[in-house]
């Protein structure tokens, strides 16, 4: 069994084995939650990035993929970075975004990572309502075969705490 815990904070603050990143296909940094993680973790993180980019993923990672670097100077050993889907209202992208947490979880596993902080991935420049973004979250890593012991949600504000929170 997995455990899920809700925090409200700063992901990058946290100590963990593994810290996802809501990155972008390019794997070369952006805004939100993933310019923090290179902030802070320094640019370990970016050479990684720049490494699969020459090697696995020339044309950048797919959107609901996950691919683990170094996590430079955070308190933790592993970064996974991930793409979250941008939020249609046109087209049904649930299962993209269900895939980044799975694929996660997936790569935490060959890792042997044990505790992993997840963020709200796509809820924020990405577009996708706090409530629905929650709702997959939880109920995809409940339905999860993993050997991850703790599944952590770090949210940034109590608005996303509260989505959160209502999963139950
Ligand atoms: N700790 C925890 N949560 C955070 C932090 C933080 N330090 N900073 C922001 N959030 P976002 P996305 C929350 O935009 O929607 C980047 O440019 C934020 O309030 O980081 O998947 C990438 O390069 C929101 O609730 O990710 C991509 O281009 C949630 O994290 C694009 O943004 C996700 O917001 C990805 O957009």
């Amino acid at each position: 069994m997995t455990a899920i815990e809700l925090v409200q904070g700063d992901i990058t603050r946290q100590s963990v084995d593994a810290i996802v990143n809501a990155a972008n296909s390019s794997l070369l940094g952006g805004g939100g939650v993933d310019g923090a993680i290179h902030r802070r973790g320094g640019p370990a993180i970016l050479d990684d990035c720049r490494k699969l980019r020459a090697s696995h993923y020339g044309k950048g990672l797919p959107t609901g993929q996950a691919v683990a670097t170094t996590a430079g100077e955070l308190d933790a050993q592993w970064v996974i970075h991930t793409v979250g889907p941008v939020f249609s209202r046109s087209q049904d992208r649930s299962e993209l975004l269900a895939s980044c947490y799975r694929e996660s979880l997936r790569v935490a596993d060959e890792l042997g990572a044990r505790t992993v902080a997840f963020p709200a991935v796509s809820a924020g420049i990405y577009g996708w309502p706090m409530e629905d973004a929650a709702r997959i979250a939880v109920e995809t890593v409940r339905a999860a075969q993993t050997s991850v012991e703790e599944v952590r949600f770090v949210l940034f504000d109590e608005r996303a705490y509260e989505a959160f929170a209502r999963q139950g």
